[in-house]
């Protein structure tokens, strides 16, 4: 019996020793890697359909800024227990926002009640977040940085020593500033970087911009004459030389006030066995109900919930859509506007049922396709040039 179990050690310790000649199970994650791009030549240049951008005069862009801006934006190490990002939430392969999630998850699961916006042209926009509560980019990040449920840090001076205490940023504020390291200048790189994920030079803009005629289907082209009838136009706003598909301004269209009312804008059906479905009356999120969209900016009751006009620009990639991220696909949003919203006091009369027929709605959703960059993927290449803070 003695002799037996001597044995098994044997053969467990021979096994032990020996190289394991079976797929491991977890798969070993390599750092996905990529090469920076020239951001600030599509900053100065920007691709066809977009303008030259105003860049505040106190923040002139240079490679330096963008650089550390761009190693600031991937790091881990800038929030409170060093696990979190600013590109956790705005992932490059998703669009420069979360399309996993309706609404991100902030430091150690916290709740954030609006969807992040995807930054793609974000250099443009007059009025940022969902409220427009701020219009700088060099003060917006102090939102994320500092707020319990996204970054969690506990004060701008713990940030700054965190900065100041990490070997690999050694010099790098010198270098882009005369200042070197202080709370304007962390908001200044950033900024900087951002500005960069300019994007544009889309089948629409080889079409109407560069007079290109194949550049578009025909079906999105008959797309784009339903979005200007539809009235899609008076708030996704283009200019003779150039699109931003919005015109930074406020509205209520009906999404806040379902979601404040319980109203479940995609109500989906649920499969409780096979062949029978039903779609679900009851909703358990409460917690999305307290959004109460640019009144939370201004504290005027007439801007409850009006939300800023997102550009269109690249819409495919950035799913899910509207402020609280309540709609899965493009289909879906454009049943919504299709049917008139929310009908209650306060929508906007630009927001009516459209009657648009099917075949009007796959020519519109074609036209919204159309919008995607050609330069989508130098930027996600570009995001990942940068390290993602490793402590
Ligand atoms: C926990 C997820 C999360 C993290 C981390 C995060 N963001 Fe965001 N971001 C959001 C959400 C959600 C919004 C929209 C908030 C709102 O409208 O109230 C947003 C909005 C923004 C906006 C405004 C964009 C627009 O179109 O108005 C910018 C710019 C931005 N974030 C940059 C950053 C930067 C820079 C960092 C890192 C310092 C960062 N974010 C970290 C989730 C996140
Ligand atoms: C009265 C102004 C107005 C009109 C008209 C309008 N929109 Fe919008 N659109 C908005 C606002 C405001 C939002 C954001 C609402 C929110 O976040 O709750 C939005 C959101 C969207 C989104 C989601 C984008 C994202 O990134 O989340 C799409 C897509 C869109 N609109 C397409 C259209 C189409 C197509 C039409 C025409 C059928 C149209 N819009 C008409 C104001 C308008």
């Amino acid at each position: 019996m003695r002799r037996v179990f001597a044995l098994l050690l044997v053969c467990m310790a021979t096994t032990l020793n020996a190289a394991p000649d079976y797929p491991p199970l977890s798969r070993v994650v390599s750092p996905i890697g990529g090469e920076p791009a020239p951001l600030l030549e599509n900053i100065k240049q920007p691709p066809l359909g977009l303008p030259a951008m105003d860049i505040p005069e106190r923040n002139p862009v240079t490679a330096e800024k963008i650089s550390l801006g761009r190693k600031l934006f991937f790091d881990r190490r800038l929030s409170f227990n060093g696990t979190l990002s600013c590109g956790m939430c705005h992932v490059p392969e998703q669009g420069f926002t979360q399309r996993e999630l309706r609404t991100p998850v902030g430091l150690e699961g916290r709740f954030v009640k609006r969807n992040a916006p995807a930054l793609y042209n974000v250099g443009y926009r007059r009025a940022l977040f969902h409220d427009g509560r701020e219009s700088s980019l060099e003060n917006q990040v102090w939102q994320p940085l500092l707020l319990h449920n996204e970054m969690a840090n506990p004060s701008i001076g713990f940030v700054l020593d965190t900065i100041a205490g990490a070997e690999d940023y050694r010099g790098l504020f010198e270098a882009a500033f005369e200042q070197g390291l202080t709370v304007e200048t962390v908001g200044m790189a950033l900024a900087s970087y951002q500005r960069g994920l300019v994007s544009a030079d889309s089948p629409f803009d080889r079409w109407y911009f560069g007079k290109e005629e194949d550049a578009m289907p025909a079906q999105a082209r008959r797309g784009w004459q339903v979005f200007q009838d539809a009235g899609c136009i008076r708030c996704h706003t283009i200019a003779d030389d150039h699109a931003h598909f919005t015109n930074d301004q406020f509205y209520d269209t009906g999404v806040g006030y379902a979601r404040s009312m319980g109203i479940d804008s995609t109500p989906e059906p649920v499969r409780l066995a096979p062949g029978v479905s039903v779609v679900p009356k009851v909703s358990f999120e409460t917690a999305a109900a307290n959004d109460l969209g640019r009144y939370e900016a201004t504290g005027s009751s007439e801007d409850r919930w009006l939300y800023r006009v997102p550009t269109l620009r690249n819409v495919a990639l950035t799913a899910p859509y509207m402020h609280d991220g309540s709609f899965p696909d493009l289909q879906s949003v454009v049943a919504w506007y299709n049917r008139g919203g929310e009908p209650h006091p306060g929508l906007d009369p630009s927001i009516r049922p459209l009657n648009l027929s099917g075949k009007q709605v796959s020519d519109l959703l074609a036209f919204l396709e159309s919008l995607t960059a050609s330069n989508v993927a130098m930027l996600e290449a570009d995001g990942r040039s940068a390290g993602i803070g490793d402590p």
